[in-house]
């Protein structure tokens, strides 16, 4: 029997790499840059599974540029980079890396919330540029954390684990979502279910943790900001569009908000020019999950699913059910 082969669109972790060879042909594009559907579609030739990163975009238009390929792996939780319908209806299975990122995520959400909190951005630069010429009552003030109320968007597992570990800083903690977890999971976390207009209006921090779907496209757009707390901060470790950037960059101009930690932009990697000139915006290039365990970890459940689709399986977290799916 001739090994199935893998494209591999960019560098990832040499972990995943390793796994998808013990069973798979694996091409890896070392380039590291993104590649056109075109290019994609030439090495993809032949292959079986296509291992993405969600800089790619796999639509109807790639897929059928790529006949041979039968599961997409993307290495992230997040697969709105994917058209899953499309695939779903050409017998292509979609996966990706719940779970593994949780906690890193959790982490990263929380280092911003007390970054853009403590002006960590503002004071570094200050210390850089030479403009720290002795100690001061008045310089740098921020906000407190500790005892405040964070309210979450978003209550999945990213979502729960940024509310756990508010515990430790004597929060209230409330969370929306489109649907209410049990009593038991809200016990757990110490948390609060309310409405969005609630959450706005209550929370002195606002972290996000919803996936980009329309229903939460521009989630935050003006009028949500007017009606936060002129106190409050914003913090999105989820997906830039969101929050529509140039309302944001409007409420951090008229202080409508205190500030926000972003990690995602609407347009990556481009970053919006308003949201650039704002000292209360700190800025992050998407490192949620870069950790050099959890991205080994990512990369390896990548290569997992398309080992088990290699041996007939079914993916460990396939996300959708392809029609007639070929084996
Ligand atoms: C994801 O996995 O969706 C993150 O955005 C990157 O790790």
């Amino acid at each position: 029997m001739p090994r199935p082969k893998a494209f591999v669109t960019r560098v990832i972790p040499e972990a995943g790499i390793e796994r998808l060879a013990a069973v798979y042909d694996a091409e890896v594009n070392r380039e590291d840059r993104q590649l056109s559907p075109q290019e994609i579609a030439g090495h993809a030739k032949g292959c079986q599974a296509l291992i993405t990163l969600l800089t790619d975009r796999v639509d109807g238009a790639l897929l059928d540029l790529c006949p041979d390929v039968r599961i997409v792996a993307n290495v992230a939780v997040g697969y709105d980079n994917v058209d899953v319908p499309a695939a779903t209806e050409r017998g292509v299975w979609v996966a990706n890396t719940p779970g593994v990122l949780t906690e890193t995520t959790a982490d990263l959400a929380w280092a911003l919330l007390m970054a853009t909190a403590r002006r960590l951005g503002e004071a570094e630069r200050f210390v850089r540029a030479g403009r720290y010429h002795g100690w001061g009552i008045l310089m740098l003030l921020g906000g407190d954390v500790h005892g405040k109320t964070l309210g979450i968007v978003g209550f999945g597992r990213i979502g729960q684990a940024v509310a756990k570990r508010a515990r430790g800083f004597e929060m209230r903690v409330l969370y929306t979502d489109a649907q209410r977890v049990s009593g038991a999971v809200e016990h757990d976390c110490r948390a609060t279910f309310v409405d969005k207009a609630t959450l706005l209006a209550e929370s002195d921090f606002v972290s996000l943790h919803v996936p980009l779907m329309p229903q939460t496209h521009h989630w935050l757009g003006e009028t949500e900001f007017m009606a936060m707390r002129s106190t409050a901060y914003v913090v999105n470790t989820s997906r830039g569009p969101v929050i529509d950037e140039a309302a944001l960059a409007k409420a951090l101009r008229s202080g409508w908000i205190a500030g926000a930690g972003l990690d995602v932009f609407e347009r990556e990697p481009q970053v919006h020019p308003d949201l650039l000139a704002c000292e209360n915006a700190l800025l992050l290039p998407h490192i949620g999950s870069a950790s050099i365990e959890t991205r080994d970890r990512m990369a390896t459940i990548a290569a997992d699913n398309c080992i088990a689709f290699a041996r007939g399986e079914r993916p460990p977290t396939a996300v959708n059910e392809p029609v007639q799916a070929k084996a």
